[in-house]
């Protein structure tokens, strides 16, 4: 009894802090240098040897469920071969599937010869071995796909988002490739190369920064985003169509979804469901993508997939005065359902910085009625700001003050995360800053399934 109550009494001090404060802003001082891009003769960008190398090599989920995947590569000699020549680890048997070839201008720039190849019909859960640059300079990679779709399927996502391709964005890959808890696909929430923030939105850096990641990109799928810096609207030099180098090197399975467009659509992944929106495509009322999410969100089976996480660029909760309430109008379109379906984390870039809010919803408002108020809501998503990256634009520092209620935890450094599911009911959520050691997660918290185990995962403030 003796021992229960000292840990009643313990309890209650250490959250004490957690109810005074409702959340926590980091005392962590980043020590502040520039953030400066990798120059273009950086070992990272280094073009492969060889005539016609295949180079940015990068993979992407290819179907809705996970069997199939989409190779990319990019030659700059000559087109060469659209063929994926891949065999799985248990057989001896090879196999080839054939691809398509895309270039596209930007202005005064002509990309190489960029090639999508959507291997279909994988086993589950297995190794496979592919190569590219057929007949010419051949390079091998591999990958291994998701495990078969199921309700306690354990699994490990990377967060990253806003990379571009400074110093900074370097040591984020770095420390995400070299996490203890492996992750084996990166969910990544938009804003690729920054390349439009170059003269004339200088298309070389998406090349160099398709060099960059492929040491990651190559061997594990990223699901992608559509962010800010990936529209590349330029009229004053007759680049009138947006998103044109994005859709040209990034493909994405929208079509397995149902959608119309590449930016947004949804896959599953294991035991998740995760469903990608745009924030900077139309969204609202009547428009292609809400009537999308209005069929999509009653068709997620919480049975098969028990965790759903949305992906969008520009967060709905965010306490920075950088990007203030930009993803406000989304928010009012779409909040309702987000907590009508039990949504249980929403994954956002856009703020250089990094946060965590309590499970909270703002959906009593109808003009009349002035309840305008985030409340503590246990059906609501935990929102993720994870636009912090590194790249070449900085970090937000400044902070709307006082911490609102609905922040958990916010800090301007750099960094990933990690979802690491590990059944129906658990995920263990950590995020890392680039200046700890591999192991430290300098926020975390332990997920509760909204359908499986809706309790609140920790005392609740308000
Ligand atoms: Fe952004």
């Amino acid at each position: 009894m003796g021992l229960f109550s000292l840990f009643v009494t313990l309890f209650l001090i250490l959250n004490v802090a957690v109810i005074c404060n409702g959340g926590i802003t980091s005392k962590f001082v980043r020590k502040v240098e520039k953030t400066i891009d990798m120059p273009l003769d950086s070992d990272v960008f280094s073009v492969p040897p060889g005539y016609n190398a295949p180079q940015q090599v990068h993979i992407t989920q290819g179907d809705h469920d996970g069997k199939g995947v989409i190779v990319s590569w990019v030659t700059m000699d000559e087109p060469g071969s659209n063929k994926v020549l891949y065999w799985s680890e248990k057989s001896k048997d090879k196999h080839h599937a054939r691809g398509h070839m895309v270039t596209y201008r930007f202005y005064n720039y002509t990309s190489g010869f960029i090639h999508h190849c959507t291997i279909n019909h994988l086993e589950y859960d297995t190794k496979y071995y592919y190569v590219v640059g057929l007949g010419l300079t051949e390079r091998q990679f591999w990958f291994t796909t998701p495990p078969k779709v199921g309700p306690d399927v354990p699994y490990t996502f990377g967060l990253i988002g806003d990379l571009g391709q400074s110093f900074d964005s370097n040591k984020t890959l770095s420390h995400y490739e070299s996490s203890l808890s492996k992750g084996q696909t990166v969910l990544f929430v938009g804003d690729l190369c920054y390349a439009d923030q170059y003269p004339l939105h200088d298309n070389n850096r998406w090349d160099t920064w398709g060099r960059f990641v492929e040491r990651s990109n190559a061997y594990q799928s990223w699901i992608w985003t559509a962010g800010n810096h990936e529209i590349d609207f330029l009229p004053e030099y007759g680049e009138t169509v947006p998103f044109k180098p994005y859709t040209n090197r990034y493909p994405v399975p929208y079509r397995a979804s149902g959608s119309t467009a590449p930016f947004w659509y949804s896959i599953k992944r294991a035991s998740a469901y995760i469903i990608v929106l745009a924030s900077y495509s139309a969204y609202g009322k009547y428009t292609p993508q809400y009537k999308w999410l209005e069929e999509e969100f009653p068709k997620v089976n919480r049975t098969e997939t028990p965790w759903l996480i949305v992906l969008m660029h520009s967060p709905w909760y965010n306490s920075y005065n950088y990007h203030y309430m930009e993803g406000e109008t989304m928010r009012v379109m779409y909040e309702p359902w987000f907590v009508k379906y039990k949504v249980d984390v929403v994954f956002a870039g856009h703020v250089h910085a990094y946060e965590r809010s309590e499970r909270v919803s703002n959906i009593a408002y109808n003009i009349v009625n002035g309840v305008c108020n985030p409340v503590s809501d246990q059906s609501a998503p935990v929102y993720i700001t994870i636009g912090d990256g590194g790249n070449l634009e900085g970090l937000a520092t400044n902070m709307t003050e006082p911490q609102p209620k609905y922040s958990a935890y916010r800090e301007a450094s750099f960094g990933h995360a990690i979802f690491d599911i590990k059944n129906r009911t658990h995920a263990y959520y950590g995020w890392h800053r680039n200046q700890d050691g591999v192991a430290t997660a300098a926020d975390s918290m332990w997920f509760f399934n909204r359908v499986w185990y809706p309790e609140a995962e920790h005392p609740v403030s308000q």
